[in-house]
C-alpha cells in the first residue's frame, strides 16, 4: 500500500489481546454513542480483468487506477467520519477483492465465508477466511456446492432478526438453510430477476428505523409481495430507474447518513422527509465493475 495506510482502526499490533474480540472493535464516538466499524479493501489491485456482470461489459482493463484509488479514499474519508473502518490487505490476482460486501456474512461473532459462484472470485475465500479467524470470529464456510455471496446477497433488516436473502444470480436459495442453521436468522428470501441487479445490495437497502429502500422491477412479483407483507408502507421507499442504475440502493447507511455515488434530488428529499442526509460521493470507476459504495463495505458490527 502506498497513498493508502492510514489505519486509524485495525492498527492494534499482533500482541495486543483486544484484538481477538470483534465486539471491543467499537469504540465510543462523540456523544458517547456506540460506533460502526465497516471492512474495506484498498483498491490496490483492482481492475476489470474478467467479466461476471452486466457492468464490465465493455470495461476490461479500462479502469483509471488513479482515479479509482482517490474515489475510494474519499469512501474511506466519509465513513471515518461517522465509523471506524478496519482494512483487508488486498491481494494480486484477486481485482474484486476491493468488494468487501461479498467476503460473506457476519452476525455477532460468527462469520460464514462466501463460496463465489465463479472461479474467479474463489481465490478470494481463503483471505477473508483468515482475516477472521485471526480477529476471534467463529468462522465456517459453506458446503462447496452452495454458492452464496455473502453481505452482498444476505441483509439484516434493521429493528428485528429479519435476514433478507436474495437469489438468481449469484446465491442459491439452498444457501437459506444454512444460514438458518448457522445464525438462528429469521431468513426471508428474494428472487432477483434483471441482471443488472445481480447482487441483493444492487437493488435494495435496509436502513435504520426499519426503512427498506428498493428497486421493485428488479424482484420477481412473489418477492416483492413479500416486502410489502413485511414493510409497512410507510417505511418502503420505492426508486425510480435513474437512481437504480446510480446505484443508489448500493448505500452505506450508519445513523441518519447515507452514502451513495451520486442520487437525483427526488432521492435526497425523500430520503430527507425521512430524516435521512445523503451524501454523494463518486464511485464511477467502481460502477465499472459493477459496485459502488455499500459493496465496498462490510458491517463487521451486526448484532
Ligand atoms: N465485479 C464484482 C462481481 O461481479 C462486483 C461485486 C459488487 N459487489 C456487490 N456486493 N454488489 O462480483
Amino acid at each position: 500500500m502506498t497513498a493508502v495506510t492510514p489505519v486509524q482502526a485495525g492498527a492494534q499490533s499482533k500482541s495486543d489481546p483486544r484484538r481477538s474480540s470483534p465486539r471491543e472493535s467499537v469504540t465510543r464516538g462523540r456523544g458517547d454513542s456506540p460506533r460502526h466499524v465497516f471492512l474495506m479493501c484498498p483498491p490496490e489491485y483492482f481492475t476489470v480483468a474478467y467479466i461476471i456482470n452486466p457492468w464490465m461489459h465493455g470495461n476490461l482493463r479500462r479502469i483509471d487506477n488513479v482515479v479509482a484509488k482517490q474515489q475510494w479514499r474519499a469512501l474511506y474519508d466519509v465513513i471515518t467520519d461517522h465509523a471506524v473502518v478496519r482494512l483487508v490487505m488486498a491481494q494480486p490476482g484477486s481485482p474484486d477483492m476491493v468488494f468487501t460486501a461479498n467476503a460473506g456474512l457476519v452476525k455477532g461473532n460468527k462469520f460464514i465465508v462466501s463460496r463465489f459462484r465463479y472461479p474467479e472470485r474463489q481465490y478470494e475465500e481463503p483471505y477473508f477466511a483468515d482475516w477472521f479467524m485471526d480477529r476471534g470470529f467463529e468462522v465456517s464456510l459453506m458446503p462447496r456446492d452452495v454458492p452464496f455471496e455473502g453481505a452482498g446477497d444476505a441483509l439484516f433488516h434493521r429493528g428485528d432478526g429479519t435476514l433478507w436473502m436474495a437469489h438468481g444470480h449469484r446465491s442459491i436459495s439452498a444457501a437459506r438453510e444454512v444460514i438458518d442453521q448457522r445464525l438462528g436468522a429469521d431468513v426471508v428470501t428474494l428472487k432477483l430477476v434483471d441482471d443488472r441487479f445481480y447482487h441483493l445490495d444492487t437493488c435494495f437497502c435496509p436502513l435504520e428505523g426499519g426503512y427498506v429502500m428498493y428497486y421493485p422491477a428488479a424482484f420477481d412479483e412473489r418477492s416483492r409481495e413479500m416486502i410489502e407483507r413485511r414493510v409497512a408502507a410507510e417505511r418502503r421507499i420505492a426508486i425510480g430507474e435513474e437512481d437504480a442504475l446510480a446505484f443508489a440502493c448500493n448505500a452505506v447507511n450508519i445513523d441518519d447518513i447515507v452514502i451513495v455515488n451520486r442520487a437525483t434530488d427526488g432521492f435526497v428529499e425523500t430520503l430527507a422527509a425521512r430524516g435521512f442526509r445523503v451524501l454523494q460521493t463518486p464511485l464511477t470507476e467502481f460502477m465499472k465493475a459493477g459496485g459502488s459504495a455499500k459493496c465496498l463495505t462490510l458491517r463487521l458490527d451486526e448484532p
